[in-house]
């Protein structure tokens, strides 16, 4: 009786750890990839510039449709670019159809995230490195395609790429040194 129940309570036991396991496993990974592109050989005078790194022929990359859910604290990687005109982006940013300078505090977002251009226009609040900044969302970051002439040959973004200018990071009181990829935490402003 009490070693039947005892097995039965361990049984019990063992099967809400397999459960909760699975529950944080699907918390983790909550957005699944859409797919894969497979890199093709680039034109030369394609990402070509210092920090792009051009999809590599034949090697497969995973696409996203979804990001993470957003939450008052979503966390994501915060990396560098320039919306200006003759910047690293290419072409203006397409919530405006404008360029932006890099002393203006602007992001792109991950796919996802940008969600069909809803939060086009909109500010977000970046916190990291101790310190908050508000920055207007102009562009994607697009998870969903890459590797091909419309992306420049480069792959596709992370589901979780808050891509800024460099106002963003100054505001946020990162060292020069240190600029170009650190993890923060956005909500809706
Ligand atoms: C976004 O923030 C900027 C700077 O603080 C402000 O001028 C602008 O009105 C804000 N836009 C929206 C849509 O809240």
């Amino acid at each position: 009786m009490i070693k039947g129940s005892f097995r039965s309570i361990a049984g019990l036991v063992l099967l809400i750890l397999l459960l909760s396991t699975d529950f944080l496993e699907v918390e983790a990974q909550p957005c699944k990839p859409s797919g894969k592109v497979r890199g093709t050989k680039s034109p030369s005078g394609h990402c070509n510039t210092e920090d792009d790194v051009c999809c590599i022929e034949g090697r497969l990359y995973t696409v996203y449709k979804c990001s993470p859910p957003v939450s008052s604290n979503t966390k994501a990687v915060l990396t560098i670019n320039s919306f200006q005109k003759g910047g690293d982006g290419d072409g203006p940013s397409k919530c405006d159809n404008q360029y932006h300078s890099d002393d203006t505090p602007v992001v792109a977002l991950s796919t996802g995230w940008f969600n069909h251009e809803s939060r086009c226009l909109k500010n977000v609040t970046i916190t990291g490195n101790g310190r908050s900044v508000v920055a207007m969302v102009v562009d994607e970051c697009d998870s969903a395609m890459g590797c091909d002439s419309d992306h420049d040959y480069l792959p596709p973004c992370p589901n979780n790429f808050v891509v800024a200018s460099k106002a963003v990071w100054k505001a946020l009181g990162v060292p020069l040194s240190q600029w170009g990829d650190m993890d923060i935490v956005w909500a809706d402003a």
